[in-house]
């Protein structure tokens, strides 16, 4: 029998809500396997912050470190909390935690699925991945403030793209190219303003490709994508691109396949020197938490990926096939949900295959 160690962070908001089915989904499909998962819960996030003023301490990433995987539910308050000011939950959790187990793929798959309504009126065969950097970028913290509060204020935030973090992350999204079958890899920059970074990122996936012939290899700048993303979203098939321009481009992305509550994410460290944390793109929902009419299916989908990366790829296809089963029930009809969080939760564990 193998025994897994998963470290669940709930967080705030909705999270607890989502991340309740979602653990229902994973209990459900592992139950009468020789698959023993032993969770740990962590009290992370905003709440925890207004209580004991801990956003992530030492101990606490330790701990966290020595699990298998990680399933994060979101975390963060109410925007513009003025108790929450200086808390910064978002950079000294989610991101120290990206930070510090390296998880420099951020992938982020995009499917319609059967059944979903598109704002888009032809949307197409929308069946895409986004790699993006998790670990470099603006993201890093590299900036300052000079003169705060003076009419000579200068504030910088610097991207910081190293060859070793753009070569390994092109790398990663040309094996996710070879092992689809368009085979099609797009990278996605600012090249013709961000030259420093832009020129590194391209001449890195130029070298990378002489590799991977297989591989058909373009390149698209952030502005134009964002257009294909709406009038062709089809043309794409794997997508890399660096933290920040990720970041916005699977909004939009989760947008035009079925929103936001659909879009699943894996944060990983390919080398599994770390665990990885797998995480709906979504975040706290601070508008529609503790109300039960959250969708749990982005956090159920991202159980599968989690199912997927620990090498369980038969419980991981199970989870799929079993959303893709509920989403096709639904015919628009959960939006707005006209079931409840649990209620969603519950009807994708019946439609688990034996
Ligand atoms: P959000 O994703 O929380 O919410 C945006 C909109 O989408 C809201 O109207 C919300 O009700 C809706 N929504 C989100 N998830 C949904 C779901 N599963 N089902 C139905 N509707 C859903 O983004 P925001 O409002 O910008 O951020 C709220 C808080 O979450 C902030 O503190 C932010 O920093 C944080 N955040 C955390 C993460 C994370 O933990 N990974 C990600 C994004 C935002
Ligand atoms: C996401 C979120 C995070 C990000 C924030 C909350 C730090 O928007 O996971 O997409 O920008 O990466
Ligand atoms: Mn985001």
């Amino acid at each position: 029998s193998r025994q897994i160690k998963l470290a669940l962070i709930p967080g705030d908001g909705i999270g607890p809500e989502v991340v309740a089915e979602a653990v229902k989904v994973l209990d459900a499909v592992t139950a009468g396997s020789d698959v023993q998962i032993d969770k740990t819960h962590f009290s992370l996030g905003a709440a925890r912050f207004l209580e004991t003023g801990d956003v992530l301490t030492d101990a606490d990433l330790a701990a966290i470190s020595s699990h298998d995987a990680i399933l994060l539910g979101a975390v963060g308050g109410v925007p513009g909390d003025p108790r929450l000011a200086n808390a910064n939950i978002e950079r000294g959790l989610l991101l120290k935690l990206r930070f510090s187990l390296d998880h420099y793929v951020n992938l982020r798959p995009s499917v319609l699925f059967p059944g979903v309504a598109s704002p888009l009126a032809e949307p197409g065969d929308v069946d895409f991945l986004v790699v993006r950097e998790g670990t470099e970028g603006p993201y890093v913290g590299n900036g300052g403030v000079i003169r705060q509060g003076t009419p000579h204020e200068i504030a910088n935030e610097v991207s910081v793209n190293t060859a070793y973090g753009v070569e390994r992350v092109v790398r990663y999204a040309f094996e996710a190219a070879r092992a689809r079958s368009r085979k099609k890899l797009t990278l996605v920059h600012k090249t013709n303003v961000l030259v420093f970074s832009g020129s590194l990122w391209q001449r890195t996936t130029n070298a990378v490709a002489a590799e991977y012939p297989d591989v058909a290899v373009d390149y698209l700048h952030v502005d134009a994508a964002t257009i294909f993303l709406v009038t062709n979203p089809s043309r794409f098939d794997v997508i890399v691109t660096d933290n920040l321009f990720g970041d916005i481009l699977t909004d939009l992305a989760a947008a035009i396949s079925g929103g936001i509550g659909l879009a699943a994410s894996g944060n990983i460290n390919p080398d599994g020197h770390f665990p990885s944390m797998f995480e709906p793109v979504h975040g706290s929902a601070p508008d529609i938490a503790g109300m039960q009419v959250a969708d749990p299916t982005a956090a159920i989908l991202s159980v599968a990926l989690l199912l997927d990366h620990l090498g369980l790829a038969d419980a991981a296809a199970r989870v799929s096939a079993a959303v893709t089963a509920d989403i096709a029930a639904r015919r628009g009809t959960d939006a707005p949900a006209s079931r409840t969080t649990s209620a969603v939760g519950d009807a994708i564990v019946a439609r688990l295959s034996n």
